[in-house]
């Protein structure tokens, strides 16, 4: 996708010694890159504060990781910001993360626009509280017309529910006859998956050390590298992901134009 040079120059100024601008290829950026954005609990824990707390500092960092990825061009971003086991968290906490989604959505919309950031949802949005519910169909409606960057935010999502869905979906159409035996192939599971339409995650990135998948994206990611950093996810900067990027692409050296890895 197309990104502004002027803009990614001034945007990576001041780099820190371990990492620049000039240890990326420009022409080799992930299309899609998703980040399973964990350690906020442990990052507010080591300060002292409440959970809470940590959260809220996750949000500046999705800001960040959102412009991050308009920078430099890549076509999807997605996030892991509520999984279908995150409900049994204590109660306070679930309230917390839904209130937060809203009013943080509400409050970003103007960044979308300014951006013209499409955004997505992956999981059961219906099932969210009715402020939550609202606030993400407004998003979805409003930015249906933006046409740069597609920003997913999976919440009440969990991967074997995805697949539980659209095999439901699938033996429905059967059962119907508007959809034949020999035509439920790959292509007819992802058509039928929240990321319909979008190219699978080339670069997964999870913060906070862990070496887990927690139900994301199970079909989806394949193929896709993954990429662990020990950062929580509040210290998670525009140097951490250049850094996963350049990892990434330290993966796919091209010889004589074929994609291979190293
Ligand atoms: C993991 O930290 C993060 C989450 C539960 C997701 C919530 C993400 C945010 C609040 C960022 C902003 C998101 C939006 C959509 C506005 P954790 O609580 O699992 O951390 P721990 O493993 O250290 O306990």
């Amino acid at each position: 996708m197309h990104f502004d040079e002027d803009k990614l120059k001034q945007y990576y100024e001041n780099p820190p010694e371990d990492i620049s601008l000039d240890d990326v290829d420009m022409a080799r950026i992930p299309r899609h890159v998703s980040i399973i954005m964990d350690g906020n609990g442990r990052w507010a824990k080591a300060r002292g504060l409440d959970r809470s707390e940590g959260h809220v500092a996750g949000v500046s960092s999705l800001r960040e990781a959102v412009t991050t990825s308009v920078r430099l061009g890549v076509d999807v971003f997605s996030v892991y910001a509520f999984s279908t086991e995150n409900w049994k968290r204590p109660q306070h906490e679930v309230d917390l993360l839904m209130h937060l989604f809203a009013t943080t959505l509400l409050k970003e919309l103007p960044l979308f626009f300014q951006e013209n950031v499409r955004l997505r949802f992956f999981g059961d949005i219906e099932a969210l509280p009715e402020e939550t519910r609202k606030v993400f169909e407004e998003g979805l409606e409003k930015t249906a017309g933006n046409t740069g960057m597609t920003f997913a935010l999976a919440v009440n999502y969990g991967a074997r529910a995805e697949l539980v869905r659209a095999s439901r979906l699938i033996a429905s159409e059967v059962a119907a006859g508007t959809l034949s035996l020999d035509d439920v192939d790959e292509d007819a599971i992802s058509s039928r998956l929240y990321t319909a339409g979008l190219p699978d995650p080339d670069l997964v990135i999870r913060t906070s050390g862990e070496m887990r998948l927690s139900n994301y994206l199970l079909w989806q990611i394949a193929y896709s590298e993954f990429y662990v950093t020990s950062v929580l996810w509040p210290d998670f900067s525009r140097w951490d992901y250049l850094r996963a990027v350049k990892s990434w692409q330290g993966r796919h050296r091209r010889y004589g134009g074929v994609e291979a890895a190293s």
